[in-house]
């Protein structure tokens, strides 16, 4: 059982497609709650159209009150529990960092100045000392050119190299696909070819970044083994 909350102050910066993206892909092989605890409900929305896999469960209506509560009955019964979270730093924000096993920062790459980055990571951190434990935390670069790197772009990954932040392995390319899914409901697999161009390699992208989220979750749980063993305390 894991536990991701996709999280980012800024807003549009991709959380709630990534949320939905991996989502979709995790489906296809277990049982997920995806859990909106968004107040513009755009997961609860793309619920109701058609297509959503039964092994998905959408869970709305999240506030301060129920958030903590509604993510540990989730996660009784499904191997994953993703959490969809505003664009604002909030309580309910606060409280579903503090209960993740890993907290993916989805960054956008077209208007990503690094201020931006750092006050994303600094949530995290906060969260950190907050409740004395470390919080496993990768940023995803959205919304990135299949073919071009800016130089801002490239500046920002030393960046966050040197500060020793983890950046996942693959991105969510800028793809029509994406944007699709979520307006028409169901998943990537279902959209029409002939009306979405780039569906097949939309797919292939949503599959590398749900393999390289579970690799790093696996890696994650090794190195807490590796360090309970070593008679220190696991996170
Ligand atoms: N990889 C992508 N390819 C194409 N469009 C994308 C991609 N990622 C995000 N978008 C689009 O960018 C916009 C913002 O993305 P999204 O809603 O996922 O961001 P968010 O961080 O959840 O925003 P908010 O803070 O408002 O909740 C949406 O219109 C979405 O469809
Ligand atoms: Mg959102």
């Amino acid at each position: 059982m894991a536990i991701i909350a996709f999280a980012n102050p800024k807003g549009g910066a991709g959380k709630t497609t990534s949320a939905l993206v991996l989502g979709t892909q995790l489906a296809a092989k277990t049982r997920v709650a995806v859990i909106d605890a968004d107040p513009n409900h755009p997961i609860t929305d793309w619920a109701k159209l058609p297509g959503k896999p039964d092994t998905l469960t959408v869970l709305g209506d999240i506030g301060e009150h129920n958030v903590v509560e509604v993510i540990d009955a989730a996660a009784e019964d499904h191997a994953f529990v993703l959490v969809d979270l505003e664009g604002t730093a909030s309580t309910v924000v606060a409280y579903a960092i503090g209960r993740a096993d890993l907290v993916i920062i989805p960054l956008q790459a077209k208007q990503l100045d690094g201020k931006q980055a750092v006050r994303a990571i600094q949530l995290v951190k906060r969260q950190e000392k907050a409740f004395r434990r470390r919080i496993p935390h990768t940023v995803l670069l959205t919304r990135t050119s299949a073919a071009i790197r800016s130089r801002g772009l490239r500046a920002i990954l030393e960046d966050l190299q040197a500060a020793e932040v983890n950046v996942l392995g693959v991105e969510l390319i800028e793809r029509g696909a994406f944007d699709a899914f979520l307006a028409y409901g169901g998943t990537l697999d279902q959209l029409d070819r002939k009306e979405v161009s780039g569906v097949d390699k939309a797919i292939e992208n949503a599959r590398a970044y749900a393999a390289a989220v579970v690799q790093l979750l696996r890696d994650n749980e090794r190195a807490d083994q590796d360090h309970a063993a070593q008679g220190g305390q696991a996170r």
